[in-house]
């Protein structure tokens, strides 16, 4: 296999986060996964890529706890049919009691999550900030792991940052992170977060600040973005919706990015 990243579009016309990455030593990792509606296509395109009847995932990293991210896992471990084998996940989740507090409506997904975890309990990593990691030729740096002190948004602001060095090049996992965090995260890194290839913060909107994305300066942007919200189409035509996804273009533009994979296109492959 290549060093490659395989970033999915969903089944859905929603926006949600799945990556699979290869690594030359043989390694298979997966991001996140998306909805419980891109479970089958998740082990669809494993199978495929792997070239296995039963696909063996040696890293599964979460970058937070919201539907759109750890659904397709909480499908795959609640139904438990033995599709696929995975060595450890990885993650950082605050408690069911925190969502509870903070954002009630969303804290479905995590509960589901811990419901499952017995399952699987022999096999997590709970990561903190400044934890590495590799993974069969992948290295994994974690930038900034969940804060209490961010109550508001506070899912998307508890989204593990975490980058993925792999065959000489830097890719930046954002996942969700929102304004706050991502005060946080540069005042703790500044021009530390310079990396090749960013995935951008909350599907292209409404994630971190122009700052943070000054200082990553990358060559490649990667959009877990479907078409409407690329758009920002409410339905009625280019940039008639509420979003700031072509805010954050221009952001780009500004920087001299070049190179732009986003999932409106379909599944996207970005050899490295
Ligand atoms: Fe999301």
């Amino acid at each position: 296999m290549k060093n490659t990243i395989y970033m999915l579009a969903s089944e859905t016309n929603r926006q949600m986060n799945s990556f699979i990455v290869t690594t030359e030593e043989g390694g298979v990792i997966v991001i996140d996964g998306g909805w419980a509606d891109d479970a089958d296509k998740l082990i669809r395109k494993l199978r495929e890529i792997t070239g296995q009847d039963k696909p063996h995932v040696d890293g599964w990293f979460f970058t937070h706890a919201h539907d759109d991210h750890i659904s397709a896992f909480n499908k795959i471990t609640a139904e438990d049919k033995g599709e696929l084998s995975f060595d450890k996940v990885y993650y950082n989740f605050p408690s069911t009691q925190f969502f509870d507090n903070f954002e009630p409506t969303e804290a479905h997904a995590l509960k589901k999550f811990y419901n499952n975890l017995p399952k699987f309990a022999d096999r997590i990593c709970i990561v903190y900030q400044s934890d590495k990691y590799e993974v069969k030729g992948a290295k994994f740096e974690y930038l900034y792991t969940a804060d209490p002190n961010y109550q508001f948004n506070c899912i998307n602001n508890s989204t593990s940052v975490f980058r993925m060095t792999l065959g000489g090049k830097t890719v930046l996992f954002l996942g969700d992170l929102g304004v706050d965090a991502g005060k946080k995260l540069l005042s703790l890194h500044g021009k530390g977060l310079k990396s090749d290839i960013v995935q951008m913060a909350h599907h292209g909107q409404n994630g971190v600040d122009f700052d943070v994305y000054e200082a990553i300066a990358p060559d490649t942007c990667l959009w877990c973005t479907p078409d409407w919200l690329w758009n920002n189409d409410a339905g009625l035509g280019y940039n008639t919706h509420c979003f700031k996804t072509i805010e954050v273009q221009g952001w780009m533009e500004k920087l001299g990015v070049k190179e732009h994979y986003v999932t409106k296109d379909g599944d996207q492959i970005i050899q490295i």
